[in-house]
């Protein structure tokens, strides 16, 4: 059985450390890991969750984005697991746009992430590949890098707001 993990918050020193590179992604450890991290992020409606997030300090993270209430323009993208990320190359151009964090909460916060980005990795089968992510996945593929290198979002913000003043600013901004 796939057990649902606790989210380390905010202050946690897991959540600062450099996450350390998976040595066998295919292993039945990285496997389960893998398998928890799925159940752990869909039970709390994230697009992405980072294995230091569930205090192991690996690099891997998931990657799961979906249309919501808080972005209802995201891609509906298959989970997919994202093993010792590369980032291969970064647009100059950069866009800006909430973001938020299982591991920060009630926070949302405005961060400027690179619009297009190349990237390597391995999938959860040991494969290799590049590709490239624009807008909303570039971001989370940005944001979850970030939380192996030790960075939470509020480090990156131009602005920081509390979760309900935040919707009820995104109600009223709605047409
Ligand atoms: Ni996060």
């Amino acid at each position: 059985m796939t057990h649902i993990q606790d989210i380390a918050q905010s202050g946690n020193p897991v959540l600062a450390a450099r996450a350390q590179e998976v040595e066998d992604p295919t292993s039945p450890q990285i496997q389960e890991l893998i398998d928890q991290m799925l159940a752990t992020v869909d039970r709390a409606g994230g697009m992405g969750i980072a294995a230091p997030q569930v205090s192991t300090s690996k690099r891997i993270f998931i990657m799961c984005s979906k249309p919501n209430d808080r972005y209802p323009h995201a891609p509906e993208m298959e989970p997919e697991a994202i093993i010792n990320p590369e980032l291969v190359s970064c647009s100059e151009e950069m866009e800006t746009d909430w973001e938020g964090c299982l591991s920060v909460p009630n926070t949302r916060g405005l961060v400027a992430r690179h619009t297009h980005i190349r990237v390597r990795y391995l999938r959860r089968d040991g494969s290799r590949v590049e590709r490239s992510f624009s807008h909303f996945p570039a971001r989370i593929f940005q944001h979850e890098w970030d939380h192996l290198e030790g960075v939470l979002f509020p480090e990156r913000a131009e602005k920081l707001m509390p979760e309900d003043q935040w919707r009820d600013m995104m109600r009223s901004a709605a047409p």
